[in-house]
């Protein structure tokens, strides 16, 4: 087994409303995690996965949606701060699969208008992670006067989030390699 292959650990943007500040944040993380060696990483938007309304869970699977959760080892997920929970677009996205997700690292990054930077929505978030198999880790990314972060081509106008962002996404890397080799080297019997 080649455990330097590169991992996969896509960026989910977690929210389909117009003008979403967690788009600027979501391609921010994205381009910093491109960044690491020995990552590959995609930024799934969920405007792009168009599920049904009528149904939920995994009758409504997205094929591509389904294949690059299957092909990821972690993931970050964006989601903004909708009172104090999360938007129930990314929790309908999020149900689709289950098999998927198990035994694979995951790091949330909350985004909010208010100071503090989305840490609610990431606290309603975990147990939800729990339950699909996830496993977090302890760090989050937290984005706060979100709309204020970013200049209006999405550039970041405080550099203290680069090193912020980076401690995350390193401890994100390293749960996605041990994970991945239990999965692949350690028996559950
Ligand atoms: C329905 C709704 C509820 C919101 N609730 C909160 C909230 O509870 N706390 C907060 O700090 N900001 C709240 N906001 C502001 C968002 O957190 C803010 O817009 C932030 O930029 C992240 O969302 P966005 O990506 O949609 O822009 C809310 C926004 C909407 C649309």
């Amino acid at each position: 087994m080649d455990t330097n292959r590169p991992l996969f650990i896509p960026v989910i943007l977690g929210t389909t409303r117009q003008g979403r500040a967690s788009e600027s944040v979501a391609r921010f993380v994205f381009e910093e995690l491109s960044k690491h060696a020995g990552v590959e990483t995609e930024l799934i938007d969920i405007r792009d996965i168009k599920l049904t309304t009528t149904d939920a869970g995994e009758a409504i699977k997205d094929a591509k949606f389904s294949s690059q959760m299957s092909r990821a080892d972690g993931l970050v997920i964006v989601t903004p701060e909708y009172n104090h929970g999360y938007p129930g677009m990314l929790k309908h996205v999020l149900d689709t699969n289950l098999k998927e997700y198990i035994h694979k690292a995951v790091g949330i990054c909350g985004v909010s208008a208010g100071g503090f930077g989305g840490t609610r929505v990431i606290e309603s978030l975990l147990p939800v992670m729990r339950e699909l198999g996830l496993v977090t880790i302890f760090w989050d990314g937290n984005f706060s006067g979100a709309h204020k972060l970013f200049d209006a081509e999405g550039k970041l106008l405080d550099q203290s989030y680069v090193r912020r962002i980076d401690k995350f996404l390193k401890e994100l890397i390293w749960m996605s390699r041990v994970l991945r080799y239990g999965r692949e080297s350690v028996s559950l019997d």
